[in-house]
């Protein structure tokens, strides 16, 4: 479904009409992909809208500008109060929350220098990512194609560039009938999903790869973590070899699109029977308890957005 359009989108400190927000397609990001952005959610709580881990978020694209060597003039306290507005603006919510930063319109050859940069922060509606994921799991199989390699195109860099490789991983995934695949990374360990990072569950204990498998630092990720340690659940990141999926307990995806999703089947070879696993639901519960705010934000993850009248979809 195409997005819906909302009223406003911030563009460099202004607040534009949506319609207004184009570039010319000879911008450098359409040539060569040098664009930078975060996928953040704002959920709808009964006391109102509430970004989660709005400040992380707009950390990791100053991270990802400062890897790529672009100079952002505004603040990580700035992006989020531009993000807070545009919420309370639009009275969209539940929604998803897009900033990006992209070098736009100047000279065409390769030398990002010589074209300016522009920060764009757009939200709109959106649902569940993995469909019937987060109850049901999802069946996924192993990517013939490797995440990133080191030191080719960083991934803790948030780069729309990176999502070319997600689109391989993606596509060929669907067409064979799965609903997300999981890339190994150069050297035959498990990295990540296309757009999730990935979580193992074996006699007891939590495993993750670790972020020089080629993975990036997911928000959802550090957030399962956090909740592991609250819940005294033993976790170690550690390298991942492939065949730890085909005979773990419990293997779920975590990210902003994805929350927790429980994965039945890695390569058709089914996990725990198809059904989410004990380690997964209690993840689950305490995941959603705080982001749809039946339970206490006891880490401080909800950024509220004021509003004075009813937010509607
Ligand atoms: C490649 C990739 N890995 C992991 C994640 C999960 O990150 P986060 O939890 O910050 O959304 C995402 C989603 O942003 C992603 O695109």
């Amino acid at each position: 479904m195409p997005v819906k359009p909302t009223e406003k989108i911030w563009r460099n400190g202004e607040f534009i009409p949506w319609e207004d927000a184009t570039l010319h397609v000879m911008s450098h990001v359409v040539n060569y992909g040098s664009a930078l952005f975060e996928g953040i959610r704002c959920y709808a709580q009964p006391k109102g809208p509430a970004i989660f881990r709005v400040h992380e978020h707009a950390q990791r694209l100053l991270d990802s500008a400062k890897i790529y060597r672009i100079e952002i003039e505004y603040s990580r306290e700035e992006l989020v109060a531009a993000m807070v507005e545009l919420v309370r603006l639009n009275r969209i919510c539940p929604c998803y929350i897009r900033p990006l930063v992209l070098r736009g319109y100047g000279e065409v050859g390769v030398n990002p220098f010589k074209s300016p940069t522009d920060v764009y922060i757009a939200n709109y509606e959106w649902g569940r990512y993995l469909g019937h994921g987060s109850t049901e799991g999802v069946d996924v199989c192993i990517s013939s194609w490797n995440r990133l390699a080191p030191n080719t195109m960083p991934t803790l860099a948030k780069a729309g560039a990176n999502y070319m490789n997600s689109q391989l991983i993606k596509m060929e995934a669907i067409t064979n009938g799965y609903v997300e695949g999981i890339a190994l990374d150069v050297n035959g360990y498990v990295s990540e999903g296309s757009g999730e990072n990935l979580f193992v569950v074996r006699q007891g204990t939590v495993y993750t790869p670790p972020l020089g498998n080629s993975v990036l630092a997911g928000i959802t990720r550090d957030s399962v973590i956090k909740l592991c340690h609250d819940l005294g659940i033993p976790l170690v990141e550690q390298m991942i070899p492939r065949e730890m999926l085909y005979i773990a307990d419990e293997v779920f995806f975590s990210g902003t699109a994805a929350e927790i999703t429980a994965i039945r089947s890695v390569d058709k070879i089914s996990v725990n029977r198809g059904l989410t696993g004990p380690i997964t639901k209690s993840l689950q519960h305490e995941f959603f308890g705080i982001v749809n705010g039946t339970g206490p934000d006891r880490f401080n993850w909800l950024t509220p957005v004021p509003v004075n009248q009813p937010v509607g979809v």
